[in-house]
């Protein structure tokens, strides 16, 4: 997008991104919606406050967990927006169908790596968005998707499938451009690689044995959003959340994890697999449906998905 003479990157907010970027005002208005849900969900984060319910707090309310409140938050936030089909989150069993009518659905994990809490590393909130009332199409059919990471500062990156773009929240807790169109490159030097070596197939053992023989460097902080922003981020870099012996689909779920984030890194020039094909070609077989993932750098992707044709099969 060009940027108006006199204007820094730092001066354009999310909501005059998507603007000058001509989306649908429906659509703009849930993803500024879901930015504004990230206000309150950091404030807890840091703050510690979390509500009612659940355990006691200090004034003998009761207080939600952390991952409870935050799908609260945005539940509500979307529900406000008037626009809104459907309703699918990590934290609920069933999806909430709020219109049948409704312009579009949203899929979230309201706040992924939540037991990374307690001990005071990054979590982020991911989304997916769909248009019409249904989330069970493959990923590719997703109109926008975005995650925000709650860490040192709080982030947001979205796509609308016009490439993939960074805001920070700044001190009035508005999302400023950080970076446009972020784009990655063919070959990975960092590495975060999920689950238990020990379970790793040949072929998922012989390629990160590839990649430590290159020089590659672990960068591993079992938090799915600081994993791949900083992939995304330092545009380079690959995750792997595998199959394992004794885990054969992965632990990462398709709706809620890794279709906003198979969309969000191809539309950076990335590419995302399960070892077979791409993850946003998958068809969704339920709201728990998981599998194993290799995304990030698209050489090594595909390498990846050469070494498991070959040793796996
Ligand atoms: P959640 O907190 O929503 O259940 O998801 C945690 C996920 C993800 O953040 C991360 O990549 C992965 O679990 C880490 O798993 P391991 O603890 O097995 O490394
Ligand atoms: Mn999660
Ligand atoms: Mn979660």
């Amino acid at each position: 997008m060009p940027i108006e003479p006199g204007k820094t990157p730092f001066q354009v907010d999310l909501r005059l991104h998507l603007r000058e970027r001509d989306e649908d005002r429906d659509l703009t208005r849930v993803i500024c919606e879901l930015a504004t849900a990230s206000r309150y969900i950091i404030h807890s984060i840091r703050t510690g406050e979390l509500g009612v319910a659940g355990t006691s707090n200090l004034y003998g309310e009761s207080q939600l967990k952390l991952d409870v409140l935050a799908d609260r938050i945005i539940r509500k936030r979307m529900l406000h927006t008037g626009v809104i089909a459907a309703i699918a989150s990590e934290e609920r069993e069933e999806i909430q169908v709020v219109d049948p009518d409704g312009k579009f659905s949203v899929a979230f994990d309201p706040l992924d790596g939540s037991s990374l809490v307690d001990v005071n590393l990054a979590v982020g909130t991911i989304v997916g968005i769909y248009k019409g009332n249904d989330v069970f199409k493959p990923g590719r059919e997703m109109v926008a998707a975005l995650y925000i990471l709650y860490g040192p500062r709080c982030t947001l990156v979205y796509s609308t499938g016009h490439g993939t773009h960074e805001f920070a929240m700044n001190a009035l807790m508005e999302y400023t451009l950080v970076q446009e169109n972020i784009q990655m490159a063919e070959k990975a030097n960092i590495y975060a690689p999920g689950g238990i070596r020990n379970q790793y197939s040949p072929a998922v053992e012989a390629f990160v044995s590839h990649l430590e023989e290159r020089g590659s460097k672990l960068r591993y902080s079992g938090g799915f959003v600081p994993d791949i922003n900083q992939i995304l981020i330092k545009g380079q870099g690959v995750f792997l959340y595998p199959h394992l012996r004794n885990m054969p689909r992965g632990k990462l779920r398709m709706l809620y994890e890794l279709n906003p984030m198979a969309f969000l890194v191809e539309q950076a020039g990335g590419a995302a697999s399960n070892g077979h094909q791409p993850i946003l070609d998958i068809e969704l077989e339920g709201i728990d449906h998981c599998e194993p993932v290799f995304i990030g750098s698209k050489a090594d992707v595909a390498k990846v998905e050469g070494l498991i044709k070959t040793l796996d099969s």
